[in-house]
């Protein structure tokens, strides 16, 4: 257990509030329920879970998890926060290698390396997800947006968050693959298949086990051999192209791309990062989208502010509003719940000193409530964010310090994007037979996200009608 700072070079130097700590370490105390029940209540309702701990326990407790004894330790307290997310990497590495994605993305993922490997992987990444780039990934998401309105049912129930899901995959994979997403029926498939709520619990309950068994089996170890089998496929195809420097889709950019010592990346590593944007790319995006409806319809004076605005827009008018829509949104219904690293020495977080192999757990879900921060925080407000924008570690949808989601813009992007195409055409509307979900929907666990409980039902009419 070290107590003592080793030397290191000035640049390496911690901020203060990640210096080794002194005193005794030790865990928040948890929940005095049995592991077994602390574990179905976590599977079943996370944020009942951690709402019904913050209010007896404070701003920090710990979570036990049964048969494997592994331990949560939950923060939530801004500062606590800031100090796990800029806590040097090599002191707190994510825990994502043990999250129910791992299996899937592969161990090449960005999202499972730590260390060198991570930042190399997360160099090779960046650059599509920059500045300019976007602008090109702007008409692929109005266009995706109303192909798919134009089916869209009107006067009767929908379940929103299908069809944005569909949206947003058909986007992703534009962005990935260019052109040739067209043609790739057999990876929607693929997808959709793993994606399965079947498969979703049983990525969930493999994650659970302890030690953990080989690769996945069963239907979510055939679904990823089809997505496999039509990636490297897609992959040979492009090596063999010439056209390559012309091209601007991501697969392109990351086929070209050479990290510092020239090197290209393998078929394996596209793989996995291939698969990783794929999926972080695509459903989280959808579900945000679809919260900011289920907030919307059920706060009419929000959605005629921003109707209003999104009329003006077409004369030259601001977005803020929209922005603090979007902003809100995943403010109060974050669609990641937590996020997890290691601590691989002692450390002072908040009023704890945790010891070396704790999983320090950021709750985005509490934090972006923290009363502390915001006045009325379970309420739906996008004004809040009129008057500045949000603050980097008491609003963090997209985790932080060097793991921080590189889609952020991206996925802010086309939340925008997407609000603006629906509402310009459509008046969305809580169903008339939706008594259960008069004051909004509950969220509900699919994998590591959470969701709305009923889908986002809404009725869309045309404006005007
Ligand atoms: C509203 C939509 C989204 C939300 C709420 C979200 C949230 C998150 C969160 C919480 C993390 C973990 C950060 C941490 O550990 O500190 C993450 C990581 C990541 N996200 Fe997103 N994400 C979204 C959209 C996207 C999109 C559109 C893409 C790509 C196209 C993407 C790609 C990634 C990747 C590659 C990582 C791993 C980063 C790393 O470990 O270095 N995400 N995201």
């Amino acid at each position: 257990m070290a107590t003592t700072a080793p030397r290191t070079p000035q640049s390496m130097r911690r901020p203060a509030e990640a210096q080794p700590a002194q005193a005794a370490p030790s865990l928040p105390l948890g929940p005095r329920l049995h592991p077994a029940l602390q574990t179905l209540a976590w599977a079943l309702a996370p944020t009942w879970v951690m709402d019904r701990c913050a209010r007896r326990l404070g701003d920090s407790f710990t979570l036990t998890f049964f048969p494997s004894g592994l331990k949560l330790t939950v923060v939530s307290d801004p500062e606590a926060v800031k100090t796990v997310f800029t806590a040097p990497p090599e002191l707190a590495p994510s825990g994502t290698s043990s999250s129910p994605v791992a299996p899937i993305v592969g161990p090449s993922s960005v999202l499972v390396l730590t260390g060198p490997e991570h930042m190399r992987q997360r160099k090779l990444l960046l650059p599509p997800f920059h500045g300019e780039r976007m602008r090109e990934y702007e008409d692929v998401i109005v266009e995706a947006t109303r192909r798919d309105m134009a089916g869209w049912p009107l006067g009767r129930p929908m379940r929103l968050q299908e069809r944005t899901r569909a949206i947003t995959l058909e986007v992703i994979l534009r962005a990935v693959f260019g052109v040739e997403a067209e043609r790739m029926g057999r990876l929607r498939e693929a997808i959709a298949g793993l994606l399965a709520p079947a498969n979703t619990l049983a990525i969930l309950l493999f994650a659970l086990r302890r030690p953990r068994p080989g690769p996945p089996t069963g239907s979510v170890g055939r679904a990823l051999e089809r997505l496999d089998a039509v990636i490297y496929e897609e992959l040979a195809r492009r090596r063999e192209q010439t056209d390559l420097a012309q091209r601007s889709d991501i697969l392109s950019l990351l086929l070209q791309a050479r990290d510092e010592d020239g090197q290209a990346m393998t078929d394996g590593e596209l793989r996995d990062e291939l698969v990783t944007l794929l999926l972080a790319g695509h459903e989280t995006t959808a579900t945000s989208v679809a919260w900011a409806i289920e907030r919307l319809v059920r706060h009419p004076q929000a959605l005629a502010r921003l109707v209003a605005e999104i009329d003006a827009q077409s004369d030259g008018g601001s977005e803020e509003y929209l922005t603090a829509v979007v902003n809100e949104t995943l403010r109060v219904r974050p669609v990641v719940p937590i996020v997890v690293r290691v601590l691989q020495e002692d450390m002072r977080v908040g009023r704890y000193t945790l010891p070396a192999g704790t999983r320090v757990t950021p709750s985005i879900y509490l934090t972006n409530r923290s009363p502390k921060v915001y006045e009325s925080p379970e309420e739906f407000r996008p004004e809040r964010f009129l008057e500045g924008g949000p603050e980097t570690f008491s609003w963090i949808p997209f985790g932080g310090g060097i793991r921080r989601c590189i889609g952020a813009s991206f996925a802010q992007l086309e939340m925008k994007l997407m609000l603006r195409t629906m509402l310009s055409e459509l008046k969305p509307m809580v169903p008339a037979n939706a008594r259960r979900w008069r004051s909004g929907e509950s969220n509900r666990r699919r994998a590591v996200t959470l969701v709305p409980a009923a889908g986002a039902r809404v009725v869309w009419e045309r404006r005007g009608a």
